[in-house]
C-alpha cells in the first residue's frame, strides 16, 4: 500500500494521549493519504468532516432502515490536527431518537504515524440525521422492539 507520512510527523509530540471511549461504537478506521492535505500538509478539515459524516451516519442507519439525509452538524471541534499515515478511529452513540430525526455523537482519535497504540483524540462532532420517504421529505423513524 502506498505510504507517504508526514516528514515531520516524528518531530512532533503526541499531545493529549487519550483513552478511546468504551461507551462509543467504532464505526470506522481509515488512514489519510497525502492527496488530503491541505496547504499546511496537514489532513484537509473538509475531509475529516466527510469521513465523520459517513461514520456518523452508521448506527442512524440501523434504526432508519432506508434513506436518510444530514440536516445538520450540530458541532465539529478539530482537537489537533490529523496528519498523513494517522490511523483513525471513529467512535460513535446516539445522543437523540426523534421523531424523524436521529443525533449522534462522533468521536474520532489518532494514532500517529510511528505511535501506532498510542490514542490521540483529535476531532469531536455532533450531527443530526433524518429518516426521508421517497419523495426526500421527512417519515416517522420506525419503532424497534
Ligand atoms: C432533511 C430535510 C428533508 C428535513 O426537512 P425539513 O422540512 O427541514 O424537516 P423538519 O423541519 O420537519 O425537521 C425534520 C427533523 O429534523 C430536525 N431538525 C431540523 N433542523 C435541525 C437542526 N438544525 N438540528 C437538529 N435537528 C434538526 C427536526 O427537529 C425534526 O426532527 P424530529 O421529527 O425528530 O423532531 C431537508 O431539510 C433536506 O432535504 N435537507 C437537505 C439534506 C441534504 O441534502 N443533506 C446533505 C447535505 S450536503
Amino acid at each position: 500500500m502506498p505510504m507517504s507520512p508526514n516528514p515531520g510527523a516524528a518531530q512532533v509530540p503526541s499531545l493529549g494521549r487519550a483513552t478511546p471511549p468504551s461507551d462509543k461504537e467504532l464505526v470506522l478506521k481509515v488512514i489519510p493519504m497525502p492527496a488530503d492535505t491541505n496547504g499546511n500538509g496537514d489532513i484537509f478539515g473538509g475531509w475529516v468532516m466527510a469521513q465523520v459524516d459517513l461514520a456518523g451516519a452508521v448506527i442512524p442507519a440501523r434504526h432508519v432502515q432506508g434513506r436518510m439525509a444530514t440536516v445538520a452538524v450540530n458541532e465539529f471541534i478539530f482537537k489537533q490536527p490529523v496528519r498523513v499515515g494517522d490511523i483513525l478511529s471513529f467512535y460513535a452513540n446516539v445522543t437523540r431518537i426523534g421523531r424523524t430525526s436521529i443525533s449522534v455523537q462522533v468521536e474520532v482519535y489518532a494514532e500517529r504515524f510511528g505511535a501506532q497504540g498510542q490514542f490521540v483524540k483529535v476531532t469531536e462532532a455532533s450531527l443530526t440525521y433524518v429518516a426521508i420517504d421517497d419523495t426526500g421529505k421527512p417519515r416517522p423513524i420506525p419503532r424497534q422492539g
